[in-house]
This record gives C-alpha cells, structure tokens and sequence, in this order.
C-alpha cells in the first residue's frame, strides 16, 4: 500500500538563525539552501524578508538559485512584511509566504495588546493579500501551543476560508508534552469544518527536550508537515532535528502512515556545514549526527555487532552518508579529477572563478596533505566563493609564531585593511593568543571574544584543523570559520573572518519580538 507524503519543511536559515550567535551571511544561507535542496527537502524557509535588507536579498537570490524545493519567506500579518515577502520571492520556481500572528491571551494581550477579534480580522486580511502573491500560503497561530482550542478552531476556519493552504501548529515556548500536541492536532482536524482543504503542519520547540517527540505525535494524529531545522538549530533550545525526524519515520516505518522523499544520505554533510557556518558544534552523543552516534565503543556491543549488525544497531551508518573515509584525490590530482569529484559529492560551484578558487585551495592543500577525503574537501569549500555582502576590509598577508619550551609564545603578524599593509607583534599564552591579541592591536575592534573551538576535520595530525570564533560587539554577535592543516593560521583566518562579518550592516527585526501591524 502506498503511503501519504509527509512534507519536510525546513527552517534552518530563519528560526534556525534566529538563534543568538546563529547569524548568517547571504552567501553563507545560499549554500546551506544549495545543501537542502540536495538533500530534497520539500520547503525551504529561507528567511524573514522584511527584518533586513540583507535577510531580504538572502531570500531573493535562493529563490533565484534553488529551483527543485519551494522556497518560504516570513511575515507577520502586515502589508509590508507581506508586500516585502512576496517581492523577495518573485523568481522563485514554487514559493509559499509564511504569515503568523499570535492567539494565546498572554500574547495576544502583553505583546499584541489586540482583541481576539481583531487578531481574526488581521489574520483573514493578511492570507487574502498573501494570496495574491502566491496560490500557496501557510497560515500560523502563534503560542498555539498556549491557545484555547476553541479560539484555534475559529482563526483556523476562517484563514483556510480565505486561502491558507498550510495549517501550522506552533508550540512557540516548547510547553506541550506528545500526547496533548498530538491531541491538538486530531481536535483541530477533526473540529475545524474545513480542515480538509489544508496541510496541518508542526512546528515544536525543545525547551523541554521534546520538540522530535512532540512532531511526531503531530505526525500520528493527522500532521502532514513538519516544520524542522538541522541539528535542531532554533529559537533558545531549538527546533525539531530534521535528522531525529526524518530517521525515525524511515527507522520506523511499521508504525507511521506516511514517509518522507528526502534523501537521508545528505544528512551529515548538511549537518556538518551548518555546523562549521554557524559555529556551534555537534554534541558527541546527539543522535543521528553526532560522532558516537554509529560508534560500538563497548566490548559487548563491539562483538555483538560484529556477528550480526542488528544486535545493536537499528539503522545503517551509511544510509545518513556517513562514509567510511574514502580516499579521493592526492597530490597529482588534476582540475577535471578534482570538478569530477565535486560533481560526484553533488556539489556545484556558481562560476568558474569560484572553481579556479577552489582547485587552487585544493592544491594548496594537497602540497601539505598527501591523502584528501571528501571532508576534507567540504570544508575547504566554506573558505571559498565571493560573498557580495561581505567587505573583505581585513586580509591576512603574513603570520609567524613561535612556541618555545620556557618561553613566552610570540606573534608577529602583517595585515592588509583596506589596502593598507600594517605590521604588529605580540606576546601570549599561547601561539593562538599571543594572534589574537597582535591582530587586534592593529585592529582595535573592541569586541569580544564569546567562543573559540577546534575541531580535526578527519583522522590524523595532518588533518585540517577547523576553527570557529565567536565575536560580540555592542550586543552582536558573528562568527567567522577558518580551515587550514595549521590551526593558528585557522584561528587566524576565523578571526579575521569574524572581524569582516562585524562590518557588514546588521539591523534587523526579530519576526516574534514585535507587535504585528
Ligand atoms: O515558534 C514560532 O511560533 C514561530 C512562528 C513564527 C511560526 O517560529
Ligand atoms: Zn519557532
């Protein structure tokens, strides 16, 4: 028997982002789109339009590039955020306007400071204009998790009646527990007359470390979306993974009525680069992606998996495009060998300077590194591309440290901002620290640094060191990626990379933090 289609709704890179230090650069959305798309994820939420003019042209230019998953801009129930919505998505091949106003009488009262009655009135208009836009539009009760049931039958009714075409269900502070979600759903679908003619979508939160559980409760009781973001990026605790998601329905396809088309080999390369992008690291023990999570440390668990893999193991490393570190590419490798394994790995590079940028990085790389694995060359790929938003003010011309028993570590470093070569050196209490600090006594950039982490990119102390900085500046916060086989000149890289970032203009409006009109 065929099964019903659940949709797979990302929101990595607008939820996703909205998470404090999570901030992306347009460029940097773009790829992560490319990467969500490979994965074939249904629905893109690529951004709020109206927050920023460069969340807007974020959203413009992925619905520009991705063409084979729907590409979603947010709004709340406002003509302008609506108007703004629709214009960013002008180009895209399918496109779904978002619009969200809050029902709970806490929200509706502290924050909207609205009547019921007008939220419904507010609610019905903005579908109706969203409408005009795009025949696909999803409609959001926010805090629903916190409304009353009658109230969510009522704004619900009316917002299909006007040509919503997605109903999602937002636990919007992580509240709920599975079984009352779920019966949130089948209620709504059962009392809603008109429920037929609409997707009931879910959108939990983790708080409480239930947002997975809490979706597919949704999914059991009749949700045919769910709204999730990789490795669970979101909003204070997050969002639903979409690795927990997806795994679970096709791990467990004995007891659910639908199953997803992504494709779940993607998983890890999707969470990997979101990861280095945002910089905020992976736990060792979270499911799905994490490193141990195919890792049979224990003697008894080794030897049971050894004599039948099922002893242990409940699904297959491979079938979330975990590879066994394949060789690729040496020294000798050539640019049509190299562009063979980037198509291979499903990876396309936008113009031929972009790829002449990264067979020179891969060269480089291979003159230090004699075996290359794809990881390797995913992450040297971050380092490439020319991000038109980004003002490369600060570059890196030169870097000598030294580290010496009984010594204090030393940097002298040379930098060219803007145009103009500078020199300094400094002392610290490490080779790391003492770049840091020579950086900044050229730049004075008067930030701080809130994270500093290092991982290896494969086995080996010849591998690629990545290094992710955190920076905060006058309440903002960027983070800059660096890769190289010597993690000082990573860290250096990442730092200057974070300096560029605070350059770039930042005002934007947070979607949930303001009134709607
Ligand atoms: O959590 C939430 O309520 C949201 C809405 C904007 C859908 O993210
Ligand atoms: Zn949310």
């Amino acid at each position: 028997m065929s099964k019903e289609k659940l949709i797979i709704f990302d929101t990595t890179l607008r939820d996703g982002e909205q998470s404090p230090g999570a901030a992306m650069t347009a460029d940097e959305k773009l790829r992560i789109a490319k990467a969500l798309e490979r994965m074939k994820v249904d629905v893109i939420e690529a951004g709020f339009p109206i927050s920023s003019e460069g969340d807007f042209l974020a959203v413009q230019s992925i619905a520009n590039v991705v063409k084979d998953s729907r590409i979603c801009g947010l709004a709340r129930t406002n003509k302008e955020d609506i108007e703004r919505a629709g214009e960013a998505l002008k180009n895209a091949n399918a496109s779904r306007i978002h619009t969200f106003i809050a029902t709970s009488p806490l929200h509706m009262r502290e924050k909207l400071q609205m009547e019921p009655e007008q939220v419904v009135e507010q609610a019905i208009k903005a579908v109706k204009l969203a409408r005009q836009y795009t025949d696909d539009v999803e409609f959001s009760p926010e805090d629903a998790g916190r409304s009353e049931l009658d109230f969510l039958c009522r704004i619900i009714e009316v917002a299909i009646e006007a040509g919503a075409t997605t109903i999602n269900i937002p636990d919007t502070v992580g509240y709920n527990l599975p079984e009352q979600y779920g019966k949130t759903i089948r209620d709504l679908i059962e009392r809603v007359p008109n429920s037929g003619k609409a997707i009931f979508s879910t959108h939990c939160h983790n708080d409480l470390g239930l947002a997975v559980a809490n979706s597919l409760a949704g999914v059991m009781n009749g949700a045919r979306q769910v709204e999730c973001s990789i490795n669970g990026l979101g909003e204070r605790a997050g969002n639903a993974a979409i690795e927990e998601v997806v795994m679970a329905i096709r791990t467990r396809q004995d007891l659910f009525p639908c199953d997803v088309d992504v494709d779940a080999t993607q998983i890890i390369t999707c969470s990997k680069l979101v990861s280095s992008i945002t910089g905020f690291a992976i736990q060792p023990n979270k499911a799905i992606v994490g490193v141990n999570a195919f890792a049979h440390e224990s003697g008894i668990h080794q030897d049971g998996v050894l004599k039948s893999r099922e002893t242990y193991e409940i699904m297959r490393a491979q079938d979330v495009g975990l590879s066994s570190n394949k060789l690729v590419l040496g020294k000798l490798s050539g640019r049509s060998a190299f562009k063979n394994r980037l198509d291979e790995m499903g990876i396309e590079l936008d113009s031929k300077e972009e790829l002449n940028d990264a067979f020179r990085r891969f060269k480089e790389l291979a003159d230090k590194k004699s075996v290359i694995f794809d990881e390797d060359i995913q992450s040297l790929l971050l380092d490439v591309g020319f991000d038109e938003q980004m003002v490369e003010k600060v570059k890196l011309v030169t870097l000598k440290t030294c580290s010496e028993t009984g010594e204090t570590p030393h940097a002298a470093i040379m930098l060219n901002v803007g145009g103009v070569e500078q020199s300094s050196e400094a002392s610290g209490g490490g080779a790391v620290d003492a770049t840091f600090k020579a950086i900044e006594k050229i730049i004075n950039s008067g930030s701080s640094l809130l994270l500093y982490s290092v991982n290896n990119v494969t086995e080996g102390t010849d591998s690629l060191g990545e290094v992710g900085v955190r920076l905060e500046k006058a309440g903002r916060v960027v983070n800059g990626h660096g890769s190289d086989t010597d993690i000082v000149m990573a860290s250096a890289k990442a730092y200057i990379k974070a300096l560029n970032k605070l350059e770039m203009p930042s005002e934007r409006i947070h979607p949930q933090a303001s009134s709607a009109i």
